[in-house]
């Protein structure tokens, strides 16, 4: 879940791909209740700077993340809409299935627009399964080594710090 609940990385783990896409040392983070909505712009929204703002659209230059707690993420991108849903696996401590689904505005579809969501759904995996889980697995085996007890979190990731304390009073409050 953490992957989604920042942008600053995209520059590092996503040089080639997002980076040169979004702005990642800017956004927004909106929560409700244990839930929260991301806003992260694209470098499009220079467009909107010589338009009045009552003709402002925003949404074609912004990607829109909805962390539905505990294990949903719900992304609106340009055209399409992405839900990820994540569960424990066999051994629900080291293993998690995610699964990802993309909603498209129109009931598929033509030869053309197949190959037009085969290639956004390739994009997003290989993003995800080639750069950013591997850096969680990585994490995760680190934090087995007991080197460190606690992870602070900066005030440029207001998402993750919430993120987390829910989880542990979420935990408190069911050993109480
Ligand atoms: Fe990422």
């Amino acid at each position: 879940m953490d992957t989604f609940m920042e942008s600053y990385h995209f520059c590092v783990l996503h040089k080639d791909s997002i980076c040169n896409i979004f702005y990642h040392n800017l956004g927004t983070f909106d929560p409700a209740g244990d839930h929260f909505r991301l806003v992260f712009a694209r470098h499009s929204i220079e467009e909107l700077r010589d338009l009045p703002k009552t003709q402002w659209n925003i949404l074609p230059h912004i990607v829109s993340i909805y962390i539905l707690f505990p294990n949903v993420v719900l992304v609106w991108q340009l055209d399409h809409v992405e839900l990820w849903q994540i569960f424990p696996g066999n051994d629900p401590v080291n293993e998690t299935i995610m699964q990802v689904s993309l909603y498209t505005p129109e009931e598929c579809c033509s030869e053309k627009s197949k190959q037009h969501w085969d290639k956004n759904l390739e994009l997003v995996l290989h993003v995800t399964e080639n750069e950013d889980f591997p850096v969680g697995e990585g994490t995760q085996k680190g934090f087995y080594t007991g080197a460190q007890k606690n992870i602070t979190f900066g005030l440029n990731e207001p998402a993750l710090a919430k993120f987390h304390s829910t989880i542990t009073d979420k935990l408190n409050e069911s050993r109480e």
